[in-house]
């Protein structure tokens, strides 16, 4: 059976003080299906405040809804059986901003990887356990050798990432949450990050939900986007067509912040390099856009 994230009807108030009624609706009425299979990628994008880790968190089951529900497999995850959330937990991953904050300092980063392993049961040896880190640290383009041992302060933002990515590698979830993973990143190391989310739902069927308040991130990973503001989507479908005949003004808006929505500039590198000196652009100050461009 395809596994499927459902949210109908989802809606969030908070106590705001200052506010008619003394609450804010953060999400309203948010509705959309994430299916398994085939493995898509659905962005979902706004600005700050608009509701995206809201929505994020109510997906991971992290915040139960004011109204309307979240479906997993058609069923309430809030209502699951034991093993129904067994399932849920092992499908349904996250990637958050900033992983650090996951990582205890006081530890090295193997015991991530290695507490999945003990967690889910991903080897019957230790030795099995260490090939299958060694593996997946490979398939994110980290060397085993420089990662394991360290303490995560002794990696790079990127990498640290990269390692959570390692995680997500192991499990083989079917779904992933990732909550701007990219945002505090820079260019080069954004743009590996979101090949190998690319790479695995090619090669391992997983599906992502990424949120990000960047169109040009949007742009490069493809598939389709939902477009949200004041908590509500105003705008849906595949991310061609929303971006080269966006519906609604909310879109239009965000198209006309990016300095240039040229499609066919994907991935140009806007920050010249003075061929002399080799140091980051004399003249380009004009060239460097305000919303970073991966
Ligand atoms: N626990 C909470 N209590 C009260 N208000 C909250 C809570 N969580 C979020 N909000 C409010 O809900 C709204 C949506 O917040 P949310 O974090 O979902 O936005 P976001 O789109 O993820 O923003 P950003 O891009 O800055 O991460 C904001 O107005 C926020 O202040
Ligand atoms: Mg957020």
């Amino acid at each position: 059976m395809t596994k499927t994230i459902e949210l109908r009807g989802v809606e969030q108030r908070f106590h705001a003080r200052g506010t008619p009624g003394g609450y804010l609706t953060a999400v309203d009425d948010a509705s959309f299906t994430l299916a398994a299979d085939p493995a898509q990628v659905v962005s979902l994008v706004g600005q700050s405040g608009s509701g995206k880790s809201t929505i994020a968190r109510h997906v991971l089951g992290l915040q139960k809804p004011s109204a309307g529900s979240v479906l997993y497999g058609g069923k309430d995850i809030f209502k699951l059986s034991r093993a129904e959330y067994d399932d849920y937990r092992r499908n349904v991953q996250p990637v958050f901003q900033d992983p650090y904050a996951i990582f205890n300092p006081f530890y090295r980063v193997d015991r991530v990887l290695w507490k999945a392993v003990k967690k889910f049961g991903l080897a019957s040896s230790r030795a099995a356990g260490l090939e299958l880190i060694e593996e997946s640290l490979r398939a994110v383009k980290l060397e085993p050798e420089r990662v394991l041992g360290r303490y995560p302060h002794q990696l790079s933002g990127g990498q640290r990432q990269r390692v959570m990515l390692a995680r997500v590698h192991m499990l083989r979830p079917a779904f992933i949450i990732a909550d701007e993973p990219v945002s505090m990143l820079d260019a080069q190391v954004r743009k590996l990050f979101l090949n190998i989310l690319l790479d695995f739902q090619r090669d391992h069927g997983m599906t992502t939900l990424f949120i990000t308040h960047d169109l040009s991130t949007v742009y490069y990973l493809g598939g389709s986007v939902m477009v949200i503001t004041k908590g509500v989507i105003v705008e849906r479908g595949p991310v061609d067509t929303v971006m080269h005949e966006p519906s609604h003004p909310y879109t239009r808006l965000l198209l006309d912040s990016i300095p240039q929505p040229d499609p066919d500039q994907r991935w140009t590198d806007r920050i010249d390099v003075d061929e002399a000196t080799g140091a980051e652009g004399a003249a380009p100050k004009a060239s460097i856009p305000e919303t970073p461009i991966i």
